[in-house]
């Protein structure tokens, strides 16, 4: 990359990205006119309905601000304060939620199962719930599984069933973080039905915002009875929004031609790209295995710091440590090419 030119496009986060256009021209299209506030219109019910389409079940949803509601107050929903939830030690509910989920439920613990690759294994949970059965530990209730995981990793429909069998035989609920949820669809090229309600999940945190949406989640309920009086949560968790259309109008952008797919499908492209740039270099080590939009590179220090004194910028804290690089819905073929020729440069 010529180091004078101006970085468009960074590696750091799917949310640095913008709005991409069918969520914009949803936005405009709804900018019309007068519609009922709070959720009666019909942009919201639309989008409610083509979920409950995608996923093929009766399904209930609401539309929250962001993932950090989104997960907050559906595990809320799932538990009472003295119960606890197991999701794995990188999850974002544990690390990147400032305590968001035990606030709304008003003290439920998080407990974390550790597991390769980002991801919970059946043997984590049974060892956690069985670890105390007595009075003083805080009851198991749910498993909180994230979907692409945090390491950029993808359970497939297999692992998921197998999560599902030992939460049941425990008498857990699951919850899924699908802030990445898009990316794993397209990665395992599945139905959504296949890794969420046929694989136990009760409740999907359906992201949007790094999907190409502006702002906005879905909170998805499988298990119709968790999402008695959700409505009141929203509310008083402050996420109703009054001009609730402009939070759904997106969805409908994103979901009625299959523009969800189209963009995710993109950015993991673009990931396995510049996974195929770095594999090669022997002082690159790859950390996780690239199965959605991310890749984790372990870099020389002097590498790293070369890259963001030419401005490039990305995390070096997430997950486990080494370099998080992140593709969006508009990183583009150049952008990955331009961040690999500076990389390669500083080796
Ligand atoms: C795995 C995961 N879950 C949830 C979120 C949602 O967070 P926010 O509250 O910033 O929308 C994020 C965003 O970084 C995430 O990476």
């Amino acid at each position: 990359m010529n180091a004078t030119a101006p970085i468009r496009r960074h590696f750091a986060s799917d949310n640095y990205a913008g709005i991409c256009p069918e969520a914009w021209a949803a936005l405009a299209e709804a900018n019309q006119g007068h519609a009922v506030g709070y959720g009666d219109d019909e942009w919201t019910q639309k989008a409610a309905d083509l979920i409950r389409e995608i996923f093929e079940t009766h399904c209930e949803v609401f539309f929250v601000f962001n993932g950090t509601a989104a997960n907050s107050l559906s595990l809320a929903s799932m538990c009472q304060s003295y119960h606890s939830i197991l999701c794995h030690e990188t999850a974002h509910v544990e690390t990147d939620e400032c305590g968001a989920p035990e606030f709304f439920s008003h003290g439920t613990k998080v407990l974390l199962v550790s597991g390769p690759n980002g991801k919970i294994d059946p043997a984590g949970i049974e060892r956690m719930v069985t670890r105390r059965t007595d009075i003083h530990y805080p009851k198991p209730r749910a498993v909180s599984l994230t979907q692409a995981t945090e390491l950029g990793t993808v359970y497939t429909p297999a692992e998921l069933k197998a999560i599902w069998a030992k939460a049941k035989s425990h008498g857990l609920k699951i919850h899924m973080d699908g802030a990445r949820f898009a990316n794993a669809v397209a990665s395992l090229g599945c139905a959504p039905k296949e890794i969420t309600w046929q694989a136990g999940v009760d409740v999907l945190c359906f992201g949007g915002t790094k999907n190409g949406i502006h702002v906005g989640d879905a909170v998805v309920f499988f298990d119709r009875e968790l999402a008695r009086e959700f409505d009141y949560r929203c509310k008083q968790g402050g996420q109703l929004a009054s001009k609730m259309r402009f939070i759904s109008a997106p969805w409908l952008g994103m979901l009625k031609d299959g523009a969800w797919l189209r963009h995710a499908a993109h950015a993991n492209a673009m990931a396995a790209r510049l996974e195929s740039r770095l594999r090669p270099r022997a002082q690159v080590k790859i950390l996780f295995p690239r199965q959605a939009n991310a890749v984790f590179a372990e870099l020389p220090r002097p590498v790293i710091d070369g890259l963001h004194e030419r401005g490039w910028r990305f995390y070096t804290f997430i997950g486990q440590g080494g370099c998080r690089l992140m593709c969006a819905w508009d990183t583009t073929e150049e952008d990955v090419d331009n961040f690999a020729r500076d990389l390669e440069s500083l080796l």
